[in-house]
């Protein structure tokens, strides 16, 4: 078997708000074609990590390398390849609201494709299709939709553009556990379909479990644990109590 290249690697992170440090010099990487968890509590951080990696925020120190560039410390357009090539799903879905769902799709390519509009929604339809959602979804506007359909037309906007690392900002939350379920299975079927790498940044144990391939655990501004969950489950059977309160992590807990 051929060894997974690194395809981020993060050195010695150091967030702050102000002087209140959110990440405390942590160190982690992910591997090209894993699915790879944040996992914390609600306020441990997974946002902010996030949003280091998708350049919204500037670290105090350490470094970022994406596709081996080292981010914070590239040009403005490097910079901007780099993002091209990384499709986000923010956690509140941050669809627009005034536009249709065919719009709210194609809105990147509108702005950063020379594709004319008859192209870009055969595009955003067919993503639309990809995600699972009917096709008459296309015409309705976001307030019409579910929950679980609004976090797939997010979906489907981060893929428009053919990304190679997908970042997933709890997709689960806020759903039931049967659409938390087909969301995670859907989000297996486009990493082999589409080849993609995948950061997905949950506080859903079940998600861990059915989803992602290794993770870290993010507790008090450190990396508690870095590992898959087999690994977790042998080393950290203390952390399991604090992890377990959802509903769907006493399920997975039931099931053995
Ligand atoms: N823009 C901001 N300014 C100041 N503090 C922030 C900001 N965003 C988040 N925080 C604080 O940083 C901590 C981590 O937040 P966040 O990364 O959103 O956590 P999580 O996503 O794990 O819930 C929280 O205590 C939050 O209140
Ligand atoms: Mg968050």
């Amino acid at each position: 078997m051929q060894t997974q290249q690194n395809i981020i690697e993060v050195s010695n992170l150091v967030t702050k708000y102000k002087d209140r440090v959110i990440q405390d010099n942590i160190s982690f990487s992910v591997k090209t074609s894993e699915i790879f968890g944040i996992l914390g509590g609600s306020g441990s951080g997974k946002s902010t990590l996030l949003s280091v990696l998708i350049q919204l925020k500037k670290p105090t120190s350490g470094s970022v390398k994406i596709f081996n560039k080292d981010i914070w410390n590239e040009s403005e357009s490097v910079r901007s390849a780099i993002l091209k090539r990384c499709g986000v799903l923010f956690q509140f879905g941050a669809l627009y609201s005034s536009l249709n769902i065919l719009d709210n799709v194609g809105i990147m390519l509108e702005e950063y494709s020379a594709y004319p509009k008859h192209i870009i929604n055969e595009i955003g339809e067919y993503f639309l299709n990809l995600v699972g959602l009917p096709n008459y979804v296309k015409e309705m506007y976001p307030f019409e939709l579910s929950g679980g359909m609004k976090k797939r037309v997010g979906l489907a906007r981060a893929l428009v553009s053919s990304p190679d690392i997908l970042f997933l900002d709890e997709p689960t939350s806020g759903l039931d556990p049967r659409s938390s379920e087909n969301f995670d299975k859907l989000i297996l079927k486009l990493k082999d379909e589409l080849k993609l790498s995948i950061v997905m940044v949950t506080h859903d144990l079940d998600s861990i479990k059915d989803a992602t391939d290794r993770f870290i655990l993010l507790e008090s501004s450190k990396i508690a644990f870095e590992g898959s969950l087999d690994e977790f489950k042998l080393s950290q059977t203390a952390k399991l109590d604090n992890l377990l309160k959802s509903k769907r992590g006493e399920r997975l807990w039931r099931e053995e």
